[in-house]
């Protein structure tokens, strides 16, 4: 098997093809998500919450994410890998951009990266495609500017419908090979499939979408408290390792473990 490429992901959209997208952190999910088949992993800011323990995904730095790439390259070998900008790495322009996406091309061996708005952004994403790059756009909801979006709030309702498809239009027209629909009305994400040459990955952004992505930890249940209504729980991870750790803990304290098995 070869790794999956951007034009298979737009020969897809042309089949008509649904395809799933996951965030990974490190070399076992990694491993386990490209085995299992998902053709595109992306490493996320989203470490920021949920690897480093950070509030929101401002504080997270390139120096910070490249280890985790690099470990997710590593430990793939078919799925597409995908390496966020982090916030404060590209929006002072196009020479910015280029010098971290490089960083994440070389020292990380990324296949592709992503950087989050619509029109602000479409010189950078022009830059880093006219230096080979693939770049992964990511409008209407960007959790990198939540502070001005008034917190996670559904984008492309009524009259704000035509600012997130200008957005979409002019990422694709920048040389975006694919663009993120972050909760997004329903309606308008199926309107600019529709329309887009490019693959749209909804997350909350409804059924019509060429792909989906989500967080991980979000939907294997790691994750715990109250989930964003996008998400759908596959499993319940944090019970499962929170009884093995209660066990383990357990068994230490009665001696139960080591047994004779475990001791030479
Ligand atoms: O950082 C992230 O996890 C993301 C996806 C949810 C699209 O940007
Ligand atoms: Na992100």
């Amino acid at each position: 098997t070869r790794r999956v490429r951007t034009r298979d992901l737009i020969a897809a959209k042309e089949r008509g093809d649904r395809w799933p997208m996951l965030t990974s952190y490190d070399q076992y999910t990694a491993s386990l998500f490209d085995r299992s088949g998902i053709p595109v992993l992306l490493v996320g800011d989203s470490a920021a919450n949920n690897v480093f323990g950070y509030e929101t995904t401002l504080p997270v730095t390139t120096d910070e994410l490249i280890p985790l790439v690099r470990a997710v390259v590593r430990a793939t070998s078919t799925a597409l890998i995908v390496a966020d900008l982090p916030f404060g790495s590209y929006e002072e322009g196009p020479a910015q951009a280029l010098r971290t996406a490089v960083r994440f091309m070389k020292e990380a061996g990324a296949h592709a990266v992503k950087l989050e708005g619509g029109r602000r952004v479409a010189a950078q994403i022009e830059a880093l495609t006219g230096a080979g790059i693939p770049v992964m756009a990511h409008v209407g909801f960007t959790p990198q500017s939540e502070h001005i979006l008034g917190g996670y709030r559904v984008q492309g309702r009524g009259d704000a419908a035509e600012e997130v498809i200008a957005d979409a239009r002019a990422v694709t027209e920048a040389g975006a090979f694919a663009v993120v629909l972050e909760m997004v009305m329903g309606d308008v994400a199926k309107q600019i499939t529709k329309e887009l040459p490019i693959p749209t990955v909804g997350i909350g952004a409804g059924p019509d979408t060429d792909a989906q992505v989500l967080v991980w930890q979000d939907m294997a249940g790691l994750r715990e408290g109250k989930a964003p209504r996008f998400v759908k729980r596959y499993a319940d991870l944090a019970g499962v390792l929170g009884d093995a750790v209660k066990r383990y803990a357990d068994d230490v304290r009665t001696g139960e473990f080591p047994a004779a098995e475990h001791t030479f």
